[in-house]
């Protein structure tokens, strides 16, 4: 009977799908799980206790589509790339018109359009679903960027709404445009938390390598940040990780870690794109390129000894010096991303709504801060020459900021501290802010030796110059 079925299936119950499906059904919904290695599934019911009677556990994928009501949402949270086109395969000939499969997972938005082209014509719908907020977020409220059609959305609204974050009642989800729209978002999400992540630990490095402060004392600062414009889940995060000892050596915790960091691909793919699009995010792109660089643990180990051009004399800046650097280049990265969704929006067609982004991010998800508030009443207006760092009310907080991140990176530049993304963000400022800048210079090279020709500041056209013969 139908009132007996599912509103919504969860495939995979990994930790997400698991803490997803356990969130619909505390709010209410009748969810249908099921998982590739069947025994996980008893035990995942068991232990869902009170909620168990709202969970419809089944063994196969016939019986799963079976036990959902029509038209079917399913939420499929299984590794992204094959598997997640091998499960189209075996689901399509299930499903009727009308039905929503979702893809969950961090899947590059290249293969979500073209899954979502390939459903197109079937009569079954393909949805590309960022969600962010880690295994806690899932459970008690993550963020959720939707990319898919109209229909689907329909469809899925109500359950999504119940189950994300809210920020002063608002659900933190919605429709962000059609086929990789949704998909796209979390990837710049995650670029975004690559590069807050990276500054924070560059913050950790001055302080730990040239001001010689040790874990727990760096977390103490962090955690009064979190009473100040850097206010964030990720400050929170990291002035915990900080304090937090390792029971076996009784050390501080970061300090037996190993500095090699890894990355599933979203950080490097936003940067892909970018550089296709004819963009930069350097902030982002240094953020990418240090977890590269922390990986070579044994080169860095040979160098150490051998480039010896290190420190020359110089202090680390006061904690509030580094607390308002943070805050500037925290506010440089994502206006990059911003940047990004507003170029991927034009070439893709999708009229992102940023502000709503800015919004849908204020809770739940992992970039989650107190800025994020402020950059939504900015992208609500109108921005100068597309921009959300000429908003006045940005450029006003990065008026009072960037000399700190002015006077940080110089304090790493002479003290041999790598700052690479606090560095790059002070670049992206100082380019941006030259009206006239020295790309003339590389025009001259381009038509020297290539006869690229190039634009004149004083009439129109395209013009060649003599240039002289070199001996
Ligand atoms: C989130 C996170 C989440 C995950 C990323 C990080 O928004 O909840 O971004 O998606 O932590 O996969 O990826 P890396 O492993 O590349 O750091």
């Amino acid at each position: 009977m139908t009132h007996d079925k599912a509103d919504i299936g969860v495939y995979g119950l990994g930790t997400m799908g698991s803490a997803l499906a356990l969130n619909l059904a505390e709010s209410g919904f009748r969810v249908a799980v099921t998982n590739r290695e069947v025994d996980w599934i008893p035990a995942f019911v068991e232990k869902a206790g009170a909620l168990a009677p709202l969970l419809v556990p089944v063994n196969t994928l016939a019986e799963f589509v079976t036990a959902l009501k029509p038209p079917r949402t399913i939420l499929f949270m299984i590794p992204s790339g094959a598997p997640m086109d091998a499960m189209i395969d075996a689901v399509l000939p299930l499903l009727e018109s009308g039905d929503t499969i979702i893809d969950g997972g961090n899947a590059d938005f290249n293969d979500t359009r073209r899954r979502f082209a390939r459903l197109e014509g079937t009569g079954a719908h393909f949805v590309g679903m960022g969600v962010s907020g880690g295994a806690e977020g899932a459970r008690r409220g993550p963020s959720m960027m939707v990319g898919g059609s109209a229909h689907s959305w329909t469809q899925l609204k109500p359950m999504v709404e119940a189950i994300a974050a809210k920020f002063n009642g608002d659900p933190c989800v919605d429709h962000l445009g059609p086929d990789g729209a949704g998909h796209f978002v979390k990837t710049v999400h995650n670029a975004i938390e690559y590069a807050d992540m990276q500054m924070i630990a560059e913050v950790y490095g001055i302080l730990r390598d040239s001001a010689g402060w040790d874990a727990p004392r760096i977390g103490r600062l962090f955690e009064g940040w979190q009473k100040g414009p850097l206010s964030s889940y990720l400050i929170e995060v990291s002035a915990a990780a900080l304090q937090t000892t390792d029971p076996e050596t009784g050390q501080a915790m970061v300090d037996v870690i190993l500095d090699r960091a890894g990355q599933k691909g979203t950080g490097r793919w936003t940067i892909i794109e970018a550089l296709k699009m004819g963009q930069s995010a350097n902030t982002i792109e240094a953020a990418v390129g240090a977890r590269g660089w922390s990986s070579e643990k044994e080169a860095r180990q040979t160098a150490e000894p051998l480039l010896t051009a290190g420190a020359l004399d110089a202090k680390v800046p006061p904690p509030q010096d580094l607390e308002m650097a943070l805050l500037a280049a925290r506010i440089l990265a994502h206006a990059q991303g911003f940047r990004l969704l507003a170029a991927a929006s034009e070439e893709f067609d999708w009229s992102l709504d940023l502000a709503r982004i800015s919004e849908i991010w204020r809770a739940g998800c992992i970039i989650r801060s107190a800025l994020l508030d402020d950059f939504a009443q900015a992208l609500r207006r109108d921005l100068p020459a597309g921009h959300l760092i000429l908003s006045p009310a940005i450029a006003a907080m990065l008026g009072q900021a960037v000399p700190s991140l002015r006077r940080t990176v110089a304090a790493g530049a002479l003290l041999g501290a790598p700052l690479p993304a606090l560095a790059a963000a002070l670049a992206w400022y100082d380019s941006m802010r030259h009206a006239r800048g020295t790309a003339n210079l590389i025009q001259a090279q381009r038509d020297f030796f290539g006869a690229h020709g190039f634009a004149r500041t004083d009439k129109e056209g395209k013009f060649n110059a003599d240039w002289p013969d070199l001996a």
